[in-house]
């Protein structure tokens, strides 16, 4: 715990003043550390006020949804191997460039790399990925996987998996998030639109045809309060489909913690096999009517569910079963988005 750390804990619990000095004895510290570390947490956001001959007082730590250095430290200390270390950047272009960077300089794998806004955020297909500094989290991981090539896209399917139970762990709602195949995370909404509310954009670099690391980049919409009319259909954050806020630098915790266990479930196993039941569970195209973009030809049809590959399985109206992978290929909804 660093100084500003122990101020605050200190300030939250006596909840009136405590003087300078107070403080300086408590920790050991001179005044001068004091009065830094008080302007750090209030650089932070933390509401001090600070009165003459009184001392400091905690008016708001307004902890919810604050990520910083602070409240990131404080929300993976516990963190196992993914999130260590975590890295908090305010503006980076993209934090998938960031870590394929610290990659290159030698960062362990569980690197991470946390983001209020980005100003050159990467989307699947070459697309962009709008990142403003609106209370969402933008977040990249370092792996170096030691599996064949072949099985890293499962590690997308992994990287859904995760997010949706941290986003179901730390909400409380079990029910409400769901995968849209292969890795955006769903919400069901209360007028029934089913709208996306994290994309995920894995990142595979080779080296003489082994995995030389993988880049999972996660952006949550977390605390957007508005979108652009033409995607306001299809998008929403966490605080405008629960109508309350949603501790950032706790999801992104809970869902590393989650990512590292089903990660170690499909390294040990070697295989999506044993997660597949899970996947399906959350899969919300499961049983419905959709749109395969296939570049040699738009067909549609109901989807099953996937295979061991992570494949989505589209029977036609001819009674035959496609495996769908991921890549080239997008899925929609026949009436809409899912
Ligand atoms: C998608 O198109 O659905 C994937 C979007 C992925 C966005 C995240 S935000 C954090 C990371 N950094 C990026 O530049 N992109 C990913």
């Amino acid at each position: 715990m660093d100084l500003s750390d122990k101020i605050l804990n200190a300030l939250k619990k006596s909840g009136t003043y405590l003087s300078g000095q107070e403080l300086s004895e408590a920790f050991g510290v001179s005044r001068t550390a004091v009065w830094k570390a008080v302007n750090k947490l209030k650089k932070e956001g933390c509401q001090i006020e600070a009165v003459t001959n009184r001392g400091y007082r905690l008016i708001s730590a307004d902890d919810a949804d604050r990520l910083n250095e602070r409240t990131l430290r404080e929300s993976f200390r516990e963190a196992g191997r993914f999130g260590r270390p975590v890295i908090y950047r305010k503006e980076p272009g993209s934090t998938n460039t960031d870590i394929m960077e610290l990659s290159d300089a030698g960062s362990p794998e569980g690197t991470l790399v946390i983001a209020e806004k980005q100003t050159k955020g990467k989307g699947r297909r070459g697309r962009t990925w709008i990142s403003p500094p609106e209370g969402n989290l933008y977040m990249s991981l370092l792996l170096r996987p030691d599996f064949p090539t072949a099985s890293a896209p499962m590690l997308t399917l992994l990287a859904a998996m995760a997010v949706r139970d941290g986003m179901a762990a730390v909400t409380g709602e079990e029910e409400l998030f769901r995968i849209k195949w292969p890795n955006d995370i769903v919400a069901v909404c209360r007028d029934g639109k089913v709208r996306k509310v994290c994309g995920i954009l894995t990142e595979m670099r080779l080296e003489e045809r082994e995995i030389r690391d993988v880049v999972v980049g996660i952006g949550i919409n977390v605390g957007q309060k508005e979108f652009a009319p033409e995607i306001a259909e299809t998008a929403a954050s966490l605080l405008l489909v629960l109508g309350r806020p949603v501790p950032r630098a706790e999801l992104a915790a809970a869902s590393m913690r989650r990512f590292e266990q089903l990660y170690d479930v499909f390294r040990e196993s070697g295989s999506f096999v044993p997660l597949r039941p899970e996947y399906e569970e959350a899969l919300i195209n499961r049983g419905r009517k959709v749109r395969v973009l296939d570049p040699a030809g738009v067909y549609e049809g109901t989807a099953e569910g996937i295979d061991d590959t992570g494949a989505l399985l589209v029977r036609t109206e001819d009674g035959k079963m496609t495996a769908v992978s991921a890549g080239e290929v997008s899925v929609r909804g026949v009436e809409g988005y899912v």
